[in-house]
């Protein structure tokens, strides 16, 4: 795992069709536009893209306070037999090289059962339910909250 900036590395992952299918919400821009309008300025000034090695996965943690950082997980599909391994090598390599983190959240909505579930195996556990949060397919939908702390994280056993 790395932290990048190549524009073309994380477009690719975002891009990806399965990817952007799942990311969007029902006001993002299509594909085109979207890959259009990326650019290095539009990136998330204060977020981190960490990236894998083989450039399969990649996560991007963006702050909600000075020791609490948002994260979303992107594993192409080619690679979903391995992702629990992916998601574990990230959280070491975030809680291992970003001393001020102490706390990640991921919100997910609530029809997603596979990324609830994967999260749930890497340690997170649910918190909260943000409720009718996200537009997706004409509906609207509740997003649930879902916490790891640092300290859980380093004294599991992963
Ligand atoms: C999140 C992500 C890494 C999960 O990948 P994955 O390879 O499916 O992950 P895992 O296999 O570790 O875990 C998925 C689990 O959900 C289960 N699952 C899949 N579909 C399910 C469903 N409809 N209902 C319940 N469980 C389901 C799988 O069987 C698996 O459980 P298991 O390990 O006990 O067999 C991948 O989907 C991803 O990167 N998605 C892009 C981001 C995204 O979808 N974001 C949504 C908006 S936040």
């Amino acid at each position: 795992m790395q932290e990048t900036k190549d524009k073309k590395d994380i477009l690719r992952i975002l891009t990806d069709p399965w990817m952007y299918e799942r990311i969007k919400d029902d006001l993002a821009p299509n594909l085109d536009v979207f890959k259009d309008q990326f650019t290095e300025s539009t990136m998330i000034s204060d977020a981190r893209y960490i990236i894998s090695d083989d450039k399969l996965a990649l996560y991007i943690i963006h702050p909600l306070n000075s020791i609490s950082w948002v994260i979303h997980t992107h594993v192409l599909p080619a690679a979903h037999t391995n992702s629990i391994n992916y998601s574990k090598q990230v959280l070491d390599y975030i809680f291992t090289s970003y001393n001020d983190i102490h706390k990640l959240i991921a919100i997910i909505p609530d029809i997603y059962m596979d990324v609830l579930k994967h999260c749930k195996k890497c340690g997170f556990l649910q918190e909260g339910m943000i409720s009718k949060s996200i537009l997706k397919d004409g509906k609207i939908l509740d997003q649930v909250m879902l916490g790891l702390e640092r300290d859980r994280w380093v004294s599991s056993e992963n």
